[in-house]
Order: structure tokens, then sequence, then C-alpha cells
């Protein structure tokens, strides 16, 4: 059985992706190559915005070219997506080929679902007009059993993803994903330092913990647990590794948290803290619960701490109630904060949220803010950047670069990408990279002994 996952969205998708594959070996599978024609394809889909939708849609309206060349290919379309309210019907609507969709926490069910499709087919050609499609996207009640049993084949080697809290309870008024992830719930500390210890262990030299809000971890656990507490702990691992985390919300973020941090050398000094907006009033609207003060003063005891700190940020734009005087706003705060790198987004409705019910800005006007946003902030990761030439910084080798031949990539302990020559064994490595050359958001250099 060769499988191909296709997986949109963010990290946590991506390692969603890597379980489904767990998955699908445990039941024999084996990773679909170049040129093979696959016998399961999974969509692992994202809907936190319409084009991300879009782009998931089209593709799986693309397979249905391949269905009718193989028509014993299984097809199943998983993920935040099919969690929205009409999805599911949707998809068997418009899509009748599709023959599995699951929702984010019954995901599980995945290798007995393709057994039955694959049973009721042979049964077809015995005559027998059985047929099994499987549209299913409650809740699993042991959603964290089921997934600490799971296995999980790890495709982002030498970074390995590990999750820590799934959910959110925040609801953003923009936001689908408290929707279609459903409430949090944290995994047991025990579980995480197991599953990071045996990733050092087996190498890996970067871990990433993932939730949606990490800084809200341990609220729903019995003995007192934090994720300050969990980082201090994460921090006495033995080895040689580097921690970072996503996502951390501005109005749970600790002084213990920033304390944690900063003790420990494991600790990558490095922050994902997504700030929306400027305004204080959009901040309200958003269901934000920090102020552009607090955001301020968090930026202030990060950098306090830790000088060298790279802080990274979201930024949305286009918000309904977002006037020109609330983006100037916006664009003030960015430029006094001065971010290594902003991930930037013009808002886009989400059905069933807040938000989406209130009158909405102009496509033209949003496009037009979002560009200024982007060339403001594209001026400052330039100038962060040439700080960077001259030094040396130790960068974990991480992969070949996508774009230069005989290269290899990988980032800063501040979360920059840096390019140098190098061979691909030295994958996984931390080495002491000379900084030469910066262009805009890439660093270049070469390895020093
Ligand atoms: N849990 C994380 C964010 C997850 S979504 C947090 O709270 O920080 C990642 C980013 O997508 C968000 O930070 C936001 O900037 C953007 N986003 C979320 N919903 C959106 C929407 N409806 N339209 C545009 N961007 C959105
Ligand atoms: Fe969405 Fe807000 Fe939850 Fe982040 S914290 S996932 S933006 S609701
Ligand atoms: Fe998308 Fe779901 Fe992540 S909506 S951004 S894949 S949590």
């Amino acid at each position: 059985m060769r499988y191909k996952i296709v997986t949109y969205g963010c990290q946590m998708n991506v390692h969603e992706s890597e379980k489904i594959a767990g998955l699908l070996e445990g039941m024999g599978g084996v990773p679909c190559g170049e040129g093979e024609s696959a016998d399961v394809i999974v969509f692992n889909t994202c809907c936190i915005r319409g084009n991300a939708e879009r782009r998931a849609l089209g593709n799986i309206g693309v397979v249905k070219a391949e269905k009718k060349k193989n028509p014993d290919l299984v097809i199943a379309v998983v993920g935040c997506m099919t969690q929205q309210s009409g999805t599911a019907e949707m998809v068997k609507e418009r899509y009748p080929y599709v023959d599995i969709v699951l929702g984010t926490r019954n995901i599980f069910d995945l290798p007995s679902e393709i057994e039955k499709v694959r049973a009721s087919r042979a049964a077809v050609k015995k005559r027998s007009d059985k047929r099994y499609r499987a549209f299913r996207t409650e809740f699993a009640e042991d959603y964290l059993t089921l997934d600490e049993a799971a296995p999980v084949a790890r495709t982002s080697f030498p970074n390995a993803w590990v999750n820590i809290i799934y959910g959110c309870n925040n609801f953003c008024t923009y936001c689908i994903v408290p929707y279609v992830r459903g409430r949090e719930l944290s995994r047991p500390a025990s579980a995480v330092l197991d599953e990071v210890k045996r990733a050092v262990d087996e190498g890996y030299g970067e871990i990433t913990l993932l939730g949606q809000n990490v800084n809200s971890y341990g609220h729903d656990l019995a003995g007192g647990e934090s994720f300050e507490k969990l980082l201090r702990e994460i921090g006495r691992i033995e080895g040689k590794f580097r921690v970072r985390f996503m996502t951390s919300h501005p109005k749970d973020l600790t002084d213990g948290v920033i304390a944690a941090m900063a003790e420990s050398d494991r600790i990558a000094k490095n922050i994902h803290l997504p700030v929306q907006s400027g305004s204080d009033k959009v901040l309200k609207d958003m269901n934000r619960r920090y102020t552009r003060d607090r955001y301020f003063s968090l930026i202030e005891k990060l950098r306090a701490a830790m000088p060298d700190i790279g802080i990274t940020t979201d930024v949305m734009v286009g918000f309904p109630t977002e006037t020109e005087a609330d983006f100037e706003d916006t664009l003030d705060l960015v430029r006094r904060v001065r971010f290594s790198n902003a991930f930037t987004f013009i808002y886009s409705p989400r059905k069933g949220t807040p938000a989406a019910a209130m009158p909405q800005l102009p496509y033209a006007e949003k496009r037009a803010r979002i560009g200024e946003l982007i060339k403001l902030q594209n001026s400052i990761t330039k100038e962060l950047s040439e700080d960077y030439v001259g030094g040396v910084y130790e960068v974990l080798a991480e992969d070949v670069s996508p774009k230069h031949p005989g290269m290899l990539c990988g980032r800063t302990e501040s979360g920059r990408l840096a390019t140098f020559p190098g061979e691909r064994e030295m994958i996984g490595r931390f080495v002491n990279v000379r900084i030469t050359e910066a262009r805009s958001a890439s660093l270049f250099g070469t390895v020093e002994e």
C-alpha cells in the first residue's frame, strides 16, 4: 500500500501528517515515491483563511482524474476543514469519489476506515452491492489516550515536533480554530518529557513544542502543571538540543516563562508572539484580551532578560472594524517593536465566527494595507539582517538549501535562516557559521571549524 499525504496549514498539521504516516505505516503502508501512483491519498486540510480552503478543494478536484485511472485508489480528506459545519456534507456531494472524511479528533480511525473501504470494494467485485464510505467528524472522547498510543513517522529530522496542548479556548472573534479543534486538552507532562527524551536520544537537535496557545498548558491538568514548569523540566534533560515553542498568546505569557527561557541554555532565544493589531480598539473587537501597552511591556521584558532574542509575530490587516487610523497604529507598533520577521495576513471572514457577521471592508483597502505593512516589515528585516554580518552563530544544519545547490540551511538560535556550503552528511549537526552576507531575510556564511 503506497500512500501520499498532502498537507496544508500550520506546524500542527505538519506534525499531524507525521502521525497519519505512522498510522498508515502501522497497516503496512510505505510512502509513495516520485512518479509512482498511490493506493491511498490523504488530504490533511486547513481552513484558517479562505485561500487555504480553496487550495485544498482545488487539489481534491484534481485527483478525480487519478481515481478514474485507478479505481482502487482510496481518497481521504481529514483535518480542520472537514470539521466546519456543512463541509463534510459538501465534500460528499461535490466530490463523490472521496471515500473517507474524518475530523481532527477521530483521525485514529483512519486505518479501520481504509480497511472497510477496501473490504467493501472486494465485495463489490464479487457481485455484491456493498459499498462503504465514511463521513465522520465527531470528537473522540478518549482522544488523548488514543493519541498517546499512536505511532509517529517523523519526516522533519533534525527537528522533532512535540504536541503539548491541543485545541483552543480563546475564541478570538475572527478565528475558526476553536470550532474545528475543540477545547484545550493538555498532554500529561510525563508523556511530553518522555517524547522529548526519546527524540533527543534519536539525535534530533531541535524540539519544537506545539500548541495553539502553549502558555495555557496545564490548566486542565491536576498537580499544578504550567508551561513554565514544563519548560524548566525539559531544560534539565541531558543531551545537546535546542527547544522552540509555538504559539505564545500575549495575554498568557508570564514572567515565569520569560525567566525559564532566559535561565536555560537549551531553550532557544526565540519567540513567536502574534500581535494581530496595534490598535486597542481592534484588539478589543478581536477579543485578544491584551492592550498595545501590555504588548510593548512584554517585548521590553523579553529583551531585558534576553538581549539577543529573535521576536517574530503575526499581523492581520482588514479586520472589519479597522479604520485607517487603527491601521496606522499597527504600522507604528511594527516600527517600534522591530520584529525580526512578521507573517502578515489579510483578514478572511470565516463562517460562524462573530467577525464574519460584521460589515466587511472592501478588498482593495485590505490589499493596500497589507502592501504597506509588508514593505515596512521587509525594510526592518533587512536592516536587522545587516547586524548579523561578521558575527559567528551556532546553527543546526537542517536541510539542503532548496534554492542553492551544494549549500545547506539551518537557523540561528534566534530563529534566522542561514545558508552555507556543506555536505548532506552534516545535516543534524550544530555548526558555527560566520555570516558574510545578508540578503533581506536570508543570511549567508561559511562554516568555521
Ligand atoms: N493560535 C495562534 C494562531 C493560529 S492561526 C495564536 O493565537 O497566535 C495563525 C495566524 O493566522 C493568526 O495568528 C492570525 O494572524 C491568522 N488568522 C487567524 N484567523 C484568520 C482569519 N480569519 N483571517 C486572516 N488571518 C487569520
Ligand atoms: Fe485562533 Fe485566537 Fe485560538 Fe489563536 S488564540 S487559535 S487566533 S482563537
Ligand atoms: Fe489551519 Fe487548522 Fe492549523 S485551520 S492553521 S491547520 S489549526
